[in-house]
């Protein structure tokens, strides 16, 4: 009897301690952060492209943090400079992810500013990375047999080429290379009330 009431006491006492240091004391820590002005508020389009980036399992294999360099390599890598808070502002839920399978992406816009790449690497990685891994994503895009005004043509390289057909962009794939060419947080923070407190 007296061991149950031990064992409750300590699982009480294990998730109060969690509680605090990681809830409790980051929430009194980041509450004064002002936003960024370097890291603007998302567009509408942007916003719907982020909820395709959810939706399409982005987040299951690329990150968006870059870690402090005396922890590990993600500097090195050419990911950017380490993250802070402010980098997430206008982020609900943040998408930190939890694996690589590919590269970190927080900086992507700022690395890959081509939206011609990116619309490319969607329909078909491999037409772009030989050695890729990533899914395509070919029904963010419609085969037809020609252009109509206003739409944005992928041209796929051999052996991905359609002849007599041609590749647009869907509005979904234009939303979500909005979303990507709006991540760069690679100007140095600015600093806010909390800064000093980022962890
Ligand atoms: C199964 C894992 C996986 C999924 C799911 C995935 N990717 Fe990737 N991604 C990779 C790998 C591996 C690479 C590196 C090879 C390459 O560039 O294709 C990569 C590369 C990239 C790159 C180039 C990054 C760079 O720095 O070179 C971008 C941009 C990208 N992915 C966006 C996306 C988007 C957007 C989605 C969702 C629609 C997605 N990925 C889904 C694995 C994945």
């Amino acid at each position: 009897m007296t061991r149950i009431w031990a064992l409750l006491l300590g699982a009480t006492a294990a998730m109060t301690f969690a509680l605090v240091v990681l809830v409790a004391i980051p929430r009194v820590q980041l509450r004064t952060l002002e936003p960024d002005p370097q890291v603007p508020p998302y567009t509408a389009t942007q916003l719907a492209g982020r909820r395709i980036y959810v939706s399409e399992g982005c987040v299951y294999c690329h990150s968006q943090q870059v870690r402090d360099p005396s922890f590990t390599y993600d500097t090195l890598r050419g990911w950017g400079r380490p993250s802070v808070p402010t980098d997430y502002s206008w982020d609900t839920p943040h998408l930190l992810g939890t694996m690589r399978t590919g590269p970190d992406l927080i900086n992507v816009g700022s690395r890959l500013p081509d939206r011609s790449w990116h619309l490319l690497h969607l329909y078909q990685p491999r037409a772009v990375v030989p050695w890729s891994i990533m899914p395509a994503f070919p029904y963010l895009f419609e085969v037809k047999p020609a252009a109509a005004d206003g739409d944005v043509v992928v041209v796929p390289p051999s052996p991905y080429a359609l002849p007599g057909r041609v590749v647009v962009a869907r509005p979904g794939a234009l939303a979500l290379v909005d979303y990507l060419l709006s991540l760069d947080r690679t100007k140095p923070p600015v600093a806010t009330p909390a800064a000093g407190a980022a962890p």
